[in-house]
């Protein structure tokens, strides 16, 4: 057992001695420990008193570990801690044996106090054994407040209790910050330091939390991209120009909000590319650096623009979900290509009062997580109020665009054997090739001249609603923000959103009311032609598509200048029509990487689009779908199927 005070400053100490010298206010923003090699992260928030026994621990410390153990039981024995501590161990990263120096027992206070005849392992250094009856109890024993089992920190002096979070590096750069609860529904930034070079994100311990239907996310881990807005916080947008000029946030928006009621953790916000748009590494990401997906060589581009969220939710077994935006891809590329399961949702599902926008009409929040039953809960609660029917049973006609036709590679291979699975999982679903600009030549509106294909009537349509819209919303203001803070001055903006906006002011208004209106014909062509409702399958076909294929997009390359997203392809279909599209990755394939000259291996995945308000169905259908094997859930690191490392 080692115990370590990293910080010997005694905070007490320096207040009393303020106080009697000047009347300087003095807040504690924590302390950082080590325990067992570990570094902790202590917050300043009392979470109850205990009752230390005086002469008990000798004083060169003013924080002792602690665990405390949940029992009922009338008769403590050494067998019944062992599993406990194993339990914790299993279950729990925070946790180490370090912090058994000190156990306390909380029971349920209806007998006077478990006997106990244990030896515990000497391993433990166990110091100091106590008891009381907190929770749930008529006659409390002590006039401590119930906390939950797990790690903690005594202050031996005080007998005060406070949590500990554990303490991980941001290697990866997914993060622009660390989070911290105030505990008045704000948050502060976590005001610790693990490694020179990266950010530091601190973890409370699961064992804190308990499920509930009330709180199905207890001790969920979340990390937020940083066009959300959260109380207390800066929003950075991916702009230092924004971050340096407003203020913090006064309130955390609705979708992100919902989260948190239902338990979620924040640990931090992840980076976006600037103002959402489509960015690559290394030339566009001026004001800050592209993070990195840890997939393969581990210098793979991690796409754009939820950016932060594919990267750590790809590198880091200690992050459980993310929340994204999606405008044109900004949450399937980078699940795509980070390997992780993604959605864009249906459109209009949940508010977006206190995110960025880029485009309300196609602006969506979603989810980035390797855990398919946490996706489900996690958009359960989110997309709440959009009172989505949660089917159950499946559409048997699968449609797909642009698919091999033979199995000659790795990656084909993969994209056929799923599809062959999940086929046979929908008890042999009506496989057919759907080509849409055939379709269209066919069935499209009289409304629409004749020789208008799809790749003509909507080739600006998504660029013009994403500058038009985003540049009224955020740029202009922001211009006219800095120039009176600052003489006048423009603010640096990146190439992309420059080139863009700039694009886009180019065009009159009235473009913008013409390409919504295409955006209206597109739609209601796709949702009575393509795909449309069905009473017991939400969707009457699933539509797959090739999302991921293992190709190799070097983070070091040299690009050209950026361009304007002209143009219409499969992922453009759920953007213009507000349909869900989820990415599910199938496997991984390997590439010979010139950066660590061995094979590497790199995600494939597919999307399947349904129609609008299936999101539960097609969750369910994942869900169903891992249960049996066909989709494997993926771990972190270089491979996608073990928690490897990341290589760097
Ligand atoms: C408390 O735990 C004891 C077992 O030790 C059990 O018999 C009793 O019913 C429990 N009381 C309450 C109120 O849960
Ligand atoms: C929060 O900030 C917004 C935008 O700066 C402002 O309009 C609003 O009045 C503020 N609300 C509160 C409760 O301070
Ligand atoms: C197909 O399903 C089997 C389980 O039945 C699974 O082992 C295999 O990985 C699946 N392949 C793909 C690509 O979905
Ligand atoms: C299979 O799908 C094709 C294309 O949508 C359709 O023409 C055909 O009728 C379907 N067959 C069955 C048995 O549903
Ligand atoms: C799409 O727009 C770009 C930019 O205006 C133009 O260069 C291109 O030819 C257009 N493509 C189609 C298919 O209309
Ligand atoms: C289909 O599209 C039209 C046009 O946008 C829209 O009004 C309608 O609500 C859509 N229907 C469904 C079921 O999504
Ligand atoms: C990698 O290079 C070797 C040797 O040139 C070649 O045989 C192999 O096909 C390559 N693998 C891939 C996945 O490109
Ligand atoms: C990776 O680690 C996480 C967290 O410890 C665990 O839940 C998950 O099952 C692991 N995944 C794999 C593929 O080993």
């Amino acid at each position: 057992m080692i115990f370590v005070c990293r910080q010997s400053l005694n905070l007490a100490a320096v207040l009393s001695l303020l106080s009697t010298v000047v009347a300087a206010s003095v807040t504690s923003k924590g302390q950082t420990v080590t325990v067992e090699g570990s570094t902790y992260f202590v917050p300043p928030t009392v979470v109850t008193n205990l009752k230390v026994p005086s002469g008990r621990f000798k004083d060169e410390c003013d924080l002792v570990p602690l665990t405390v153990i949940r029992s009922d039981s009338k008769k403590l024995a050494t067998a019944g801690i062992k599993e406990v501590v194993d339990s914790y161990e299993a279950s729990d990263d925070v946790f180490n044996t370090g912090f058994l120096q000190n156990i306390y027992v909380t029971y349920n206070g209806s007998h006077k106090g478990p006997s106990h005849a244990l030896s515990l392992p000497p391993s433990w250094g166990n110091e100091w054994l106590g008891f009381a009856a907190p929770y749930g109890a008529k006659n409390a024993v002590h006039n401590t407040k119930d906390i939950p089992p797990g790690p903690y920190f005594l202050s031996p002096a005080t007998g005060n209790v406070f949590e500990a979070y554990l303490l991980y590096a941001d290697t990866m750069g997914s993060f622009t910050e660390g989070l911290i609860q105030a505990g008045d529904g704000s948050y502060n930034l976590l005001s610790a330091g693990l490694q020179g070079n990266a950010l530091t994100i601190g973890v409370p311990s699961r064992l804190y939390f308990t499920k509930t239907p009330k709180q199905p996310l207890a001790g969920v881990r979340l990390g937020v991209k940083d066009i959300y807005d959260i109380k207390g916080v800066k929003t950075s947008c991916g702009n230092r120009a924004y971050y340096d000029l407003y203020p913090p946030a006064n309130t955390t928006g609705p979708a992100v909000q919902s989260l948190v009621d239902a338990g979620a953790v924040i640990v931090g916000k992840m980076k976006t590319s600037q103002f959402a748009n489509g960015e690559s590494p290394t030339a566009d990401w001026v004001d800050y650096h592209s993070p990195f997906n840890a997939r393969g060589d581990g210098y793979q581009d991690p796409s754009s623009s939820s950016s932060g969220p594919g990267s750590g939710i790809g590198a880091y077994p200690w992050l459980d979900i993310a929340i994204g935006s999606d405008t044109g891809g900004s949450i399937r590329n980078p699940s795509q290509v980070n390997g992780c399961f993604g959605n864009r949702p249906s459109w209009g599902l949940v508010s977006l009062d206190n995110v960025m926008p880029m485009s309300p009409l196609l602006d969506t929040a979603g989810f980035l997580t390797r855990d398919a039953k946490l996706w489900r809960t996690a958009s359960e609660v989110m997309y709440a109020g959009a009172h989505l029917t949660s089917y159950t049973k499946y559409p048997k006609n699968i449609k797909t665009i642009g698919f091999p036709t033979s199995a000659s590679t790795e990656v084909t291979g993969l994209v056929l054997e799923f599809l062959s699975n999940l086929s046979a999982f929908l008890g042999g679903a009506n496989i057919s090739a759907l080509d849409y600009d055939e379709l269209w030549a066919a069935t499209k509106p009289s409304t629409v001249s004749a020789d208008e294909t799809l790749n003509t009537l909507l080739n600006l349509t998504y660029p013009i609603l994403i500058t038009k819209q985003q540049f009224p919303l955020v740029g202009g203001p922001l211009y006219t923000d800095y120039a009176a803070a600052n003489g006048g001055r423009r603010p640096f903006i990146n190439p992309v959103p420059l080139s863009r906006w700039n694009w886009g002011l180019g065009y009159p208004e009235s473009q913008l009311e013409a390409e919504i209106e295409k955006k209206e014909v597109f739609t209601a062509w796709w949702n009575s032609t393509v795909q449309v409702s069905d009473p017991e399958t939400c969707s009457d076909s699933l539509i797959l598509y090739v999302g991921a294929t293992a190709s190799p997009n070097y983070r070091n390359a040299y690009r050209s200048m950026p361009g304007i997203p002209t143009g219409f392809s499969p992922s453009r279909i759920a953007n213009i029509a507000g349909v869900p599209d989820i990415v599910i990755p199938v496997g991984e394939a390997p590439y010979n990487s010139t950066i660590t000259l061995q094979p590497e291996y790199l995600p494939v995945a597919v999307d399947i689009i349904a129609a609008h308000g299936c999101d539960l169905m097609l969750l369910n259908l994942v869900n169903e779908l891992a249960a049996r094997g066909i989709i494997k859930e993926p771990g972190t690191g270089s491979l996608m199927y073990g928690n490897g490392t990341a290589y760097y």
